[in-house]
């Protein structure tokens, strides 16, 4: 147990009291943030007269010791300090003595704490975001290889008209951008830096928050000291933007379950991505999908935990706060994990062209075609619907499509069709007849096609605010 605040404490911490107020175990994850914190508060404080030239120099040096000490390996973050802050202040007052104990000048855990998170998880929507970048340029690549295998779409898992796999892979590509979107606006919004909000009432030195604040690459100081030290949401939206990734990524998941499934054989996910049964030989399971689809309660979880913690913490700082670490650690490295496999995943899977058009041949996908057809030629709509409901009851009658049909079978139904109708009810016309912007007609395709990618060429972080970064090198 080492404690920095021992001073007014006339007994020591009961064991079973310090590990259940200790965070070292999980928030020794943000010691870089931690050292890029304390290098860039040093810094300002040099700036401003509060430490001398050579304090700042000496602290500057042995933070940057320390850190490379830790990755290396040769210095181990130890469990006996109560968190991270601890740990670094303490190495830092042994190493340099008095110096060391003036790191802290102007500063609480409180505003340190609430910089350690920000930097941490600016820099995990980062990551985020580039991992859905990957994700999007793998499914455009594979949109731009389909833009004419013709594969059944479906409402209520029935299939219901035809599409082309350029097509419903297109709709992902649409949710991942959205989901690119919030990262965006989540890291614009949270780019305020709160280091100087001391406690909570700031603090009486000539602090230059501006400058820290430039120093770390945000916007501008936070302009409300008790809620820089309090304010937990721009982590709710993380993890609110994060549940909707896992959203998407499950429903895709399903789909690629189903897609691989022996009925369906859509797809076959590469053996790289697929496990065996113990027991049955014959068997390749999508587990990957379906872990993802499992993870995603986790992370919805981490949302639902942090948004209970903060609503009924009054302002300023209260250690319940602490609890925003654990959970929403878990939630990113689980999200970051799901999005790196399902990528790897979908570029190696082998789409099943024959399979997929054969199924969209043998599902009706064309009757509303057939009823399009007989509008054309004069017959209202809701005539032409009951006309083509026969013709479906006689085609499951003798278990073959409406393309099988027989003109004079057709005529018998309806006089109205003329040998056109084939034409009109082949896939291919089906498809390419749906010509609007976002539908799956060839020419739409290309025309979205292009505008994604001209949309990935792109790079929304080029606004983002000049960071030296340099501040740990
Ligand atoms: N470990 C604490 C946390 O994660 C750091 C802040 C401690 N502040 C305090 N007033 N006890 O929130």
């Amino acid at each position: 147990m080492a404690q920095l605040w021992g001073g007014r404490f006339t007994k020591e911490t009961d064991q079973l009291v310090y590990n259940f107020n200790a965070s070292i175990s999980f928030d020794k994850k943000f010691y870089r943030q931690d050292m890029e914190g304390s290098i860039a508060h040093v810094k300002m404080l040099g700036k401003q007269g509060i430490l001398t030239g050579q304090e700042t120099e000496a602290l500057i040096t042995a933070v940057k010791d320390l850190l490379d000490e830790i990755e290396a390996g040769t210095l181990e973050i130890s469990h006996e300090y109560e968190d991270i802050h601890s740990f670094v202040e303490a190495a830092l007052i042994e190493r340099l003595g008095d110096t060391g104990k003036k790191l802290h000048t102007g500063r609480s855990r409180n505003d340190q704490v609430a910089l350690d998170m920000r930097l941490y998880v600016r820099q995990e929507i980062l990551e985020t975001d580039e991992l859905l970048e990957k994700m999007l340029n793998t499914i455009l690549t594979i949109m731009k290889d389909h833009v004419d295998t013709f594969m059944p779409g479906f409402t209520h898992l029935q299939k219901a008209q035809p599409v082309t796999l350029a097509h419903h892979l297109g709709a992902y590509f649409e949710m991942m951008k959205r989901d690119r979107l919030r990262m965006q606006d989540i890291y614009r919004r949270m780019n305020y830096c709160p280091l100087g909000s001391g406690a909570l009432a700031g603090t009486t030195y000539d602090l230059d928050r501006s400058y820290t604040a430039k120093l770390l690459g945000f916007d501008g100081p936070s302009l409300n000291s008790m809620d820089g030290v309090s304010d937990r949401d721009y982590l709710i939206e993380y993890l609110s933007a994060l549940s909707t990734v896992m959203m998407h990524l499950s429903r895709f998941s399903e789909e690629v379950i189903i897609w691989n499934s022996n009925e369906y054989q859509f797809v076959e996910i590469d053996d790289a991505y697929s496990t065996g049964s113990s027991i049955m030989p014959q068997k390749k399971n999508p587990d990957i999908a379906e872990l993802v689809r499992g993870k995603t309660g986790r992370v919805y979880g981490a949302l639902m935990s942090l948004l209970t913690t903060m609503k009924g913490i009054p302002l300023a700082y209260n250690k319940d706060m602490q609890e925003d670490k654990e959970l929403a650690f878990d939630a990113i490295d689980t999200v970051k994990g799901c999005l790196a496999l399902f990528t790897g995943m979908l570029s190696t899977m082998k789409f099943q062209k024959d399979k997929m058009e054969a199924s969209a041949k043998h599902g009706f996908t064309n009757a509303t075609d057939a009823a399009d057809y007989l509008v054309n030629h004069g017959v209202p709509f809701r005539d032409a619907h009951g006309i083509v409901g026969q013709i479906v009851l006689y085609c499951i009658g003798k278990n073959i499509s409406i393309d099988d049909m027989s003109l004079e079978e057709l005529k018998k139904i309806s006089p109205v069709f003329e040998e056109d109708i084939f034409e009109a009810v082949s896939m291919k016309t089906c498809v390419e007849k749906r010509l609007t912007i976002g539908a799956p007609g060839q020419a739409a395709m290309r025309t979205v096609i292009a505008l994604e990618e001209e949309y990935l060429s792109q790079d929304w972080k080029k606004e983002l605010p000049d960071w030296e970064g340099e501040l740990l090198k």
